[in-house]
Order: structure tokens, then sequence, then C-alpha cells
């Protein structure tokens, strides 16, 4: 496996994907790590020095146990990386005259080792302040820019090496190059990184850690929590028991669909809470969206834990879809604890620290790609591997203004018509959301020879990567109209649909 070395670089979380795309093992760990504690827990067969926002001459600047770079197992070091192991090996970094920051031409000097199978010359992709001005003895230069006489590196001896450009963006074309022949030709690591051998590991490991005991696992009908359920059956059969609770906000029968699927198809154990009233109960009247969304944040935990005190002294352990972004932005460098809360997130991960139960989170080392793969080898349908985001509070955080269930029930309709649209478009996949959104506005329109007053449905599409920030999708015209047609048709208590052409920022993708 490699470890990746954080320094802040916002590409830290990219540089572990690509390495994983290539079958190989990859983590990100603070830049703080000691070599003794890598070693032990890691033993890795190649080290990255990730870029990072700072300058090495700062008196703050982040640095890594030297020990680390003596250690004799292969480094990268990109961008702020290079800078600081070039600066160890007593080479010189200095202020560039002009910051670059964008594209670049890279001149290929040597192309023997880490630059192996590229010619002459290669697009690149450079965002720096410093740069290394003279290399450190026993370093060859591999490759040089018009600007940056030393845009790569490397100590061919000691299997050390340096890019002072990104290869991990798809900015840089052939970056994967530079990074298959890191991993392959100089860590010398096989790409065994499979979702069928991820498994097999998974299975062995969670069967040793749960021995005879029962696992508790709570169900969203999302993605993560099904992939887990599904393992952990795989792993530990009857022990498993999945708790979904029925809050009244899902699509239109998808508690059914999760029932069946469940008991039907994978014969796991199933406890449906139904839940409707008491949710419909709580937010009664609510219109402030982040009082809907704490109110029913809480009612969830709190039926859970009824459920769950029912139930405690017979199952131990509590099974989480955590995945493993989740866990980088909270150990590494805090980007969580600046992060300014936009939104009141829940789901079902959200649970309360102090519950009686010890926590087994099978997808924590994986990002959401591989977690569907996962769900792929172990015959979760497509429909729910590929399925959109759903947000925890459901449709509830779709209906603006008050929730009841003559609106629920509206959206529902609504709701299922975009989706069967969008999916026999072809375009399910390829949109990160599509759904409809129920307007507190009412508007004037004409039915028949009659003058209605009736709601507005707002659709929303979007593309994004990862919801941090998106686009309105461009749905074909011909697309809107049949889905507006639809709906108005079918939809009772609709006259009006617009299309939401906002991008996020400065707009969310959900309206609440
Ligand atoms: P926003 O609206 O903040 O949403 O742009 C970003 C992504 O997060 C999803 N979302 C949620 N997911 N629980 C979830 O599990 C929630 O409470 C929640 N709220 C928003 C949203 O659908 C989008 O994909």
């Amino acid at each position: 496996m490699i470890v990746i070395l954080d320094f802040g670089s916002q590409y830290c979380e990219l540089i572990a994907r690509r390495i994983r795309e290539i079958s190989v093992y990859s983590e990100v760990i603070p830049h703080d790590s000691k070599w003794s504690e890598i070693k032990e827990k890691f033993n890795p067969e190649g080290i990255i020095l990730s870029g990072g926002p700072n300058s090495i001459f700062e008196d703050d600047s982040p640095k890594c146990d030297p020990e680390i770079l003596e250690s004799g197992v292969p480094i990268l070091g990109i961008c702020y990386g290079m800078q600081l192991l070039a600066q160890h090996f007593g080479g010189k970094v200095a202020a560039c005259d002009k910051r670059e920051y964008g594209p670049a031409n890279l001149l290929i000097d040597d192309n023997f080792d880490l630059l192996e199978g590229l010619w002459l010359e290669m697009a690149i992709w450079m965002s720096h302040g410093d740069s290394v001005v003279r290399m450190p003895e026993g370093f060859s230069q591999l490759g040089h820019t018009d600007n940056c006489p030393f845009a790569a590196i490397g100590n061919r001896q000691n299997k050390i090496y340096g890019v002072q450009f990104h290869p991990e963006v798809t900015h840089t074309p052939r970056g994967m190059d530079v990074i298959r022949n890191f991993v392959y030709r100089i860590c010398g690591i096989q790409p065994n990184w499979t979702a069928k051998n991820f498994l097999e590991e998974s299975i062995a490991q969670i069967k040793e850690q749960v021995g005879t005991d029962k696992v508790l696992c709570a169900l969203s009908g999302g993605v993560d929590s099904t992939v887990v359920a599904a393992i952990l059956h795989k792993a530990i059969g009857d022990q498993l028991t999945c708790v979904f609770i029925d809050q009244g906000f899902m699509r239109m029968q998808e508690a059914e669909k999760i029932k069946q699927l469940f008991t039907d198809k994978f014969n796991i154990n199933l406890i449906h809470v139904d839940a409707v009233d008491r949710f419909f109960k709580k937010i009664e009247g609510v219109t402030d969206p982040e009082t809907k969304r704490k109110l029913i944040g809480e009612e969830f935990i709190r039926t859970f834990e009824e459920k769950a005190d029912e139930l405690k002294t017979n199952f131990p352990w509590l099974a989480q879809g955590t995945l493993y972004p989740d866990i980088i932005e909270s150990a590494s460098t805090g980007v969580s604890d600046t992060a300014v809360k936009i939104k009141t997130h829940h789901n079902v991960g959200g649970l309360p620290d102090d519950m009686e139960f010890k926590v087994i989170e099978p997808l924590k080392k994986l990002f959401k790609d591989e977690a569907r793969k996962v769900g792929l080898e172990l015959n979760v349908p497509e429909e729910i591997v590929f399925r959109q985001p759903f947000p925890g509070p459901g449709m509830a955080i779709r209906i603006l203004g008050e929730v009841t269930r003559e609106r629920v029930a509206l959206l529902q309709k609504a709701d299922a018509i975009v989706l069967e649209e969008v999916k026999k478009a072809g375009l399910y996949r390829k949109l990160w959301q599509s759904f409809a959104v129920l307007l507190p506005v009412k508007s004037v329109g004409v039915m028949g020879d009659k003058r209605t007053y009736q709601n507005t449905l707002a659709i929303r599409a979007v593309t994004s990567v990862d919801a941090m920030t998106a686009n309105w999708a461009r749905l074909p015209y011909d697309l809107i109209d049949v889905i507006s047609s639809r709906i108005m048709n079918e939809v009772d208590g609709v006259n009006r649909v617009v299309y939401d052409v906002s991008n996020k920022p400065p707009s969310t993708i959900e309206w609440e």
C-alpha cells in the first residue's frame, strides 16, 4: 500500500483515489505522523508527500518526521512535498519571481523511470509560489518548464522523486502515467486492490471482530447502509438484524420496496418501524427549514433509541455506513473543524455517542464508487447501487412550508414522474440528483374552461462530482416539456412547473 502524507492540499483525497483507480490500496494520513507508527500500522511500500498551501519558509509550515525521508521506502513529493524533500536533502528552494498557476508545458529530460513512456513534452498543471532552484546531491533533472528548471527530479539510487506539477489532476492529461510509473515501476507494487479482494478480507475481519455476537444495522435504503447490510449478512448471516425507520417522507413506495428487497431477496432479518404518525405530528405546523431538520433528526434518534433499548441486551454491535471521505475530513487537517455549518445534516450515522453499542464500520476505508463496486459484487440491485443521493429528512425538506400528508403524497407523485422520465432519457446516472420541489406558492392557471388557483412545482436537476459544488443540468427542452406536461396532467393540484437554473454556490442543491 501507499501512504499519502497530508500537507493540506485540496487534492489529497484525489491522490488517494487515483492510486486506488489503478488497483493499489492507499490511505491519507496526517503530515506529522511518526515513522515508527506508520511502519507498524501500514508498512507502506511507497510514500507520497502531498502539496499544500504553505511556503516552506513560513515558521509554522507543516513538516514531517525526518525518519520518513530516510526510511528507504520509495518517496514521491508533489509540489510542496517536493520542496520539503529537496530542502531536507540539501537542495535549495526559493520564491519564484512570479507565481505559476495554471497550465504549463513540461519538457522531458530523462524518461527512464518516473516519466517512462512519455516523450519530449507533456501538458501539466502548476500551482506554486516557491520552487527548487538547486537540486540536492544525488538527484538528477527529469523535466523542466520555461519557468521552472527543476519541474521533475529524482534520485534513482534511493528511489526518491519530486514533481513540481500536479499529476493527480485531470489538467495533467498524462498524470496517471506518472502515478502508475511511481506505484508499479518504482515501488514495485502489484495491482490487487479490487472489490472482490476487499470483500474477502472484510468478511474475514468482520467474523473475527464480531464472533458469535449479534449486530444491529440502521437501514436508510441508500447505497451505503444497504451495502453495509449486504456485507454483514454475507459474513454473519442470521446474527444481523436491520432496523428500518419509516418516517413517511420517502419516495413513492420506497418503504415497501426496501422491505421486499431485504426480506424476499436477501432474506435478512428486518425490523420495520412504522413511525409515520409520530413524525408528521412532530413537524406539524413547522415551516422553518432548520427547525424542521432538527426536529426530524431528533425524532429519528429517539425512535431508534427506543427500538435499540428493547434490543440492546441482545445486540452489542451497531453497524454504520461511514465512508472514507468522512474519516479523512475529520482526521487530517481539520477541514471539517473550520468548515462552516450550512445546514444541519441528518444521517443514520448521526446517532448519539452515548449509546451502549460497539460500532462496526465495514466501509470506512472505501470511497463511494468503491462501495458501489462492492455492492455489485454482492448482487445488490443496480437500482440501489447507483441511486442518486437522497437526504435523510427526505421529502420533508423538499416541501417548502408546512409538511402535510397531502403535500407529501402530491410531491411523491411528481417526483416519481421526474425520475421515470429522467431514467427513460438515459440520464439518471449522469445526473448527481434530479427531483421535484413543492413550493409554497399558488398561481392562477386555466384548465378546461376553468380558472385554477393551484400549487407550483420546481424541477431541480444538477451535475456534480462531490456535492460541494454543483451546476444546474442542461436537460433537453423536450425532456423538461414531457415532465412538465405529465405532472400537470397526472398530479392533481399542480398548474405550474418551473425549472431551477441555480448553481451551487450560491444556491444549495436542496431547497431547505
Ligand atoms: P446541499 O443541499 O447542502 O446538499 O447542497 C448537498 C448534498 O447533501 C445531500 N443532503 C443530505 N444528505 N442527510 C443526508 O444524508 C441530510 O440531511 C442531507 N441534506 C442534504 C443533498 O441531497 C446533496 O446531495
